[in-house]
């Protein structure tokens, strides 16, 4: 079997979901379930014997060499983070504790019972880190995309925890030998993504008649990547990449925030029109800006084409369209998603900025 963590959240859930639709090896999917982690999104492998959920924090050293030493997974693939920037601006704490310390506990652990396996076992074993392009820092409109040799340079809380992370992974590596991989991803889009980032923020929020705030000019640069692709990824990394090796992985799709924003009103606006004919785009508010705001992220994604054969299957236009119908079939995950804890976190974050917005 492999064990995943954070298999409850949105690329974790997605991961196991395709994983157990393309083959019968069994995931044990440990997670803390915080408020990102929702066995909601697992549903669908309700009786499934393939499909063992533990519910515990990667920071637990003990309970996670227990799992290793009953469970014996060949792999390890550790998604299990803090991941929200807007978060770790305002909290920075989780972000050091969960990212750092949790993937230390994790590693430990890890090291511990590899260093035990027969010399087959051993040679097999993987430990794939899923990690963020936001560790390389920000872009100049006119700088060459990431690559896996660009020096770390990471700008928010959240990003330097994963940067932390990162080094960690390469040092059991070169120190220890332990067979790991890292991946650097671009931002991910698609379903079961929490409504607290861009996309599903904005889809939710437009259905509720609610504001769509954008964060300063809105002409801040993401490269966006279908979470399935991101999946067909990891799996191929898992597969055959080269250990101690990193992949960048990216969706060849740099997009302004303000033009996303746009395309999402413009197919609400076809799919679900509003009842009063007017256009989502006019519940557009520019916001006070995201402190320390990366300008531009944008990945070069050549290795993992050379080396591994992976190129992304949807393009940009084909996977926000698939998200916004599943969002639009999907209301009542958002509705059970929407609880006190969500409210409170949205008066944090938007209260204050959405009293000083300007409407588009
Ligand atoms: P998410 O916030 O949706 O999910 C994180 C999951 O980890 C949740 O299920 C949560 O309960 C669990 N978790 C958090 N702390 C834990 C702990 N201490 N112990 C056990 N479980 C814990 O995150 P996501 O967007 O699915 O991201 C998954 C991974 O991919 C993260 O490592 C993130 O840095 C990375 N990543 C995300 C993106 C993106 O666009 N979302 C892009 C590149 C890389
Ligand atoms: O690049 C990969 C990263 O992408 C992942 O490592 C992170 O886990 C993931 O959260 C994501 O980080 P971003 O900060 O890029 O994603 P987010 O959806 O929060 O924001 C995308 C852009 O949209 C960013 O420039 C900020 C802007 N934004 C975001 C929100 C939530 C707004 O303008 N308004 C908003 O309300």
């Amino acid at each position: 079997m492999i064990l995943v963590t954070g298999g409850a959240g949105f690329i974790g859930a997605n991961f196991v979901l395709d994983w157990l639709a393309r083959n019968d090896e069994p995931v044990l999917n440990v997670d803390k379930l915080t408020y990102a982690g929702n066995l909601g999104n697992l549903s669908t492998l309700d009786g499934d014997a393939r499909h063992l959920f533990v519910h515990a924090d990667i920071c637990d050293n003990e309970a996670m060499a227990a799992l290793l030493a009953q469970h014996r997974p060949r792999a390890i693939v550790h998604f299990a983070a803090e991941s929200h920037v807007d978060r770790s601006i305002h909290g920075p704490a989780e972000f050091i504790r969960t990212n750092v310390n949790g993937t230390f506990s994790l590693l430990e652990a890890a090291r511990q019972y590899w260093g035990a396996l027969g010399a087959a076992d051993k040679a097999a074993f993987r430990f794939l880190h899923v990690s963020t392009d936001e560790v390389y820092g920000s872009l100049g409109p006119n700088d060459p995309p990431f690559t896996e040799t660009t020096p770390y340079a990471p700008n928010s809380p959240y990003s330097a925890s994963k940067a932390g992370s990162d080094h960690l992974v390469r040092a059991y590596h070169h120190t220890y030998g332990m067979p790991v991989l890292t991946t650097n991803c671009s931002n991910n889009y698609g379903p079961y993504h929490f409504p607290e980032k861009l996309i599903p923020l904005m889809i939710t929020n437009a259905l509720a008649g609610k504001a769509l705030p954008v964060y300063g000019d809105g002409q801040q640069v993401r490269d966006w990547l279908y979470v399935g692709d991101h999946c067909a990824a990891i799996r191929r990394v898992l597969e055959a990449g080269r250990t101690g090796e990193v992949y960048n992985v990216g969706g060849w799709n740099e997009k302004a925030n303000l033009d996303v924003v746009h395309t999402l009103c413009d197919l609400l606006d076809a799919l679900s029109p509003r009842a009063d004919g007017g256009s989502y785009r006019t519940q557009i508010a520019y916001v006070t800006d995201r402190p320390g705001h990366d300008r531009r992220y944008a990945i070069d994604a050549r290795k993992i084409e050379r080396e591994l054969g992976w190129k992304p299957a949807e393009t940009f236009e084909t996977g926000l369209r698939k998200t916004v119908q599943w969002y639009l079939s999907h209301q009542e995950w958002v509705a059970n998603i929407q609880s006190g804890a969500y409210l409170k976190w949205m008066e944090s974050n938007y209260g204050q900025r959405l009293a000083q917005s300007a409407l588009a």
